[in-house]
C-alpha cells in the first residue's frame, strides 16, 4: 500500500512543520527514560528491541549481547531513528505513542508488534508523553515506573488521602499535616509537596513512605501551590497582604525568594508549556503572569471581580492559548486570549431548573476548572447549581453535565488519560469520579474533613 504510507508520511511532515521549534525533544530523557522501555519485557509480549533491532523500517541499533543497554554513539542514533516516529508537542500524533496503544485507548488500528499498553495512564505509556512534550532529563530522576494517583487535601483535617482511580479507594493517607492547601508533584513522584495553613509551612512528603521529611517556612499564610515543569521550584501564594509568590528551590529546600504581587494570592498555577507561572488575587481581583525564567511578573490583567481557580488551553506546540478563570460571585468563567491579555468572553453557566434551591455559602459560585490531557473538554464545576459541566474545546458548548448529591463541588482534578474527574465535594466529605464522556458519577469515594485541592501525580 504504497499511498497509503505515502499520505502518512505527508501527514507527518505537515504536523512536524505546525509544530512549535519550542517543544524539543530531549536526548538525555530519551536516553534515559525511552530507550529502557524498548529492552523491557512485558509478560506475554516481545520486547520491541526483539523486532525493531532487525527487520522493521524503525530501527534500533542492535544490541550486543549480554549488554541491556547501548553505548552514547548507539543511543545517539537510536534518538535520530526515533525522532522520525514523534510530533513533538502532541504525544497523540506521535506513532510511538499510539501504535503501541490498544486502539479502544486512542491507539491507532494495528501494529504487526502488537499492542503493548491498554491504558494512557500506563507509566511507560506516560513517560513516552512526557518525552513528546518536551521534559527534559535533568527534571526527573525518576527510575521505577510510576502509578497514577489523586492526591486530596482535606482543608479542615489533619491528614491528606492518595485514591487509586483504577480501583476508586483510598490506598494511602499522610498525616501530620493540619489545614492543609495546595498540593504538587516533583515529575518523577519522588516527592509531594503540601502547603499547610496551620503552620505557614511547605511540607515536603517522601513520594514512597508518605511522610514529612521536612517543612520549609514561607513568608506568610500560604494558599494553593504549584510545580514549575522542571521540577525545580514550586510557587506558593501568600494569603495574605500586600501579596507575594514564594519561590521554593526544591534542591536546597528553601525559599529561594519572594515575588511581590498585587493582592493577597489564591491560587497559583504553571502553564502547560512551564513558561509561566499565574496567580490570582481575590482581594486584587487581578491575574499575574510570571516569567519562570526571570522570575519576574511579564503582565497583570485586571478583572472587575475576585480572581479563583484557573485552567490553561494550549496551542498545538504547547504554548498557552487561552486562559480560563472563574471570578468570585459569577457562576461561569471569564475566557481570556493569552497572547492580547485581553477578557474575550464570559461564559455563564445554565440556570438552574425551577423548582431546585441554589447553594450559597461562601464567596464563590463557580468553583474548580481544568482541563482534560487531550485538550477537548473543559470540566467546570458549580457550587451555586451543587453540578459539574462538560464544555467542548476549542468552541465552548456545552456537552453535558451531572447533579452532585452533596454541598459544594469545590475543585476538579482529571486522569491522565482524559476519561475522569475527580471532584472534591468540600460539604459532603467525599471525592465524587465522574466518567467525563457519560458525565455520570461512577463512584463516591469517603476522604476527609472538607476536601478542597487535589491533584494527579505519578507516584513510585
Ligand atoms: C513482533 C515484532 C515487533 C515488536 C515486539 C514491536 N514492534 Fe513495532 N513494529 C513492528 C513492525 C513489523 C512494524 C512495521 C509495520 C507496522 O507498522 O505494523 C512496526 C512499527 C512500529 C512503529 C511505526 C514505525 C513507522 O515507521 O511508522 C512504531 C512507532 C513501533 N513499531 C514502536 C514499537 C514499540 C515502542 C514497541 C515496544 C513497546 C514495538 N514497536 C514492538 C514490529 C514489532
Amino acid at each position: 500500500m504504497p499511498t497509503v504510507s505515502f499520505l502518512w508520511v505527508m501527514a507527518a511532515l505537515l504536523a512536524q512543520q505546525s509544530a512549535a521549534p519550542s517543544t524539543a525533544l530531549d536526548y538525555d530523557f530519551f536516553k534515559t527514560r525511552v530507550q529502557p522501555i524498548f529492552t523491557a519485557k512485558r509478560p506475554g509480549h516481545a520486547r520491541c528491541v526483539s523486532c525493531h533491532s532487525a527487520g522493521t523500517p524503525l530501527r534500533l541499533q542492535a544490541l550486543p549481547p549480554g549488554s541491556v543497554t547501548w553505548s552514547e554513539e548507539d543511543s545517539r542514533k537510536n534518538f535520530e531513528a526515533f525522532r522520525r516516529v514523534m510530533v513533538p508537542g502532541s504525544p497523540l500524533a506521535s506513532r510511538l505513542l499510539t501504535h503501541p496503544l490498544a486502539t479502544e485507548a486512542g491507539g491507532d488500528l494495528f501494529h504487526n508488534g502488537g499492542k503493548h499498553w491498554q491504558s494512557q495512564n500506563d507509566a511507560e505509556w506516560q513517560t513516552l508523553a512526557a518525552w513528546a512534550r518536551g521534559q527534559t532529563a535533568s527534571s526527573s530522576t525518576a527510575t521505577a515506573p510510576g502509578k497514577v494517583r489523586i492526591i486530596q487535601t482535606n482543608s479542615a483535617g489533619d491528614n491528606v488521602h492518595i485514591i487509586d482511580p483504577a480501583t476508586n479507594k483510598v490506598v494511602g493517607e499522610i498525616t501530620g499535616i493540619e489545614v492543609s492547601h495546595g498540593a504538587a508533584a516533583a515529575p518523577d513522584g519522588s516527592r509531594l509537596y503540601i502547603s499547610n495553613e496551620a503552620d505557614s509551612t511547605l511540607d515536603v512528603v517522601d513520594g514512597r513512605t508518605l511522610k514529612v521529611t521536612k517543612k520549609i517556612p514561607l513568608s506568610g499564610h500560604p494558599n494553593n501551590i504549584a510545580i514549575g515543569r522542571d521540577g525545580r521550584r514550586v510557587f506558593v501564594g501568600i494569603a495574605q497582604a500586600p501579596g507575594a509568590v514564594d519561590v521554593i528551590d526544591t534542591a536546597s529546600l528553601e525559599r529561594a525568594k519572594s515575588i511581590p504581587v498585587k493582592g493577597a494570592v489564591h491560587n497559583v498555577y504553571v502553564t502547560p508549556d512551564g513558561r509561566y507561572a499565574v496567580s490570582g488575587s481575590i482581594a486584587g481581583k487581578n491575574v499575574t503572569v510570571i516569567d519562570t525564567q526571570t522570575e519576574q511578573p511579564a503582565w497583570v490583567l485586571d478583572f472587575d471581580l475576585g480572581v479563583r481557580p484557573m485552567a490553561f488551553e494550549r496551542n498545538p506546540d504547547g504554548s498557552t492559548k487561552r486562559l480560563f478563570a472563574q471570578l468570585s460571585e459569577f457562576n461561569g468563567f471569564a475566557v481570556v486570549d493569552f497572547a492580547t491579555h485581553k477578557e474575550v468572553t464570559r461564559i455563564a453557566l445554565p440556570v438552574l431548573a425551577p423548582g431546585k434551591e441554589p447553594v450559597r455559602v461562601g464567596g464563590n459560585a463557580s468553583h474548580g476548572l481544568a482541563i482534560t490531557a487531550d485538550g477537548t473538554t473543559l470540566i467546570v464545576n458549580s457550587r451555586l447549581n451543587s453540578a459539574v459541566y462538560a464544555y467542548s474545546l476549542p468552541d465552548l458548548q456545552l456537552l453535558g453535565s451531572t447533579d452532585i448529591q452533596g454541598i459544594d463541588p469545590n475543585w476538579v482534578t482529571l486522569t491522565p488519560d482524559s476519561k475522569m474527574a475527580y471532584v472534591a465535594i468540600a460539604g459532603s466529605n467525599f471525592v465524587s469520579a465522574i466518567d467525563i464522556k457519560s458525565m455520570k458519577e461512577v463512584a463516591r469515594i469517603p476522604v476527609g474533613e472538607v476536601p478542597k485541592r487535589n491533584i494527579t501525580a505519578i507516584l513510585p
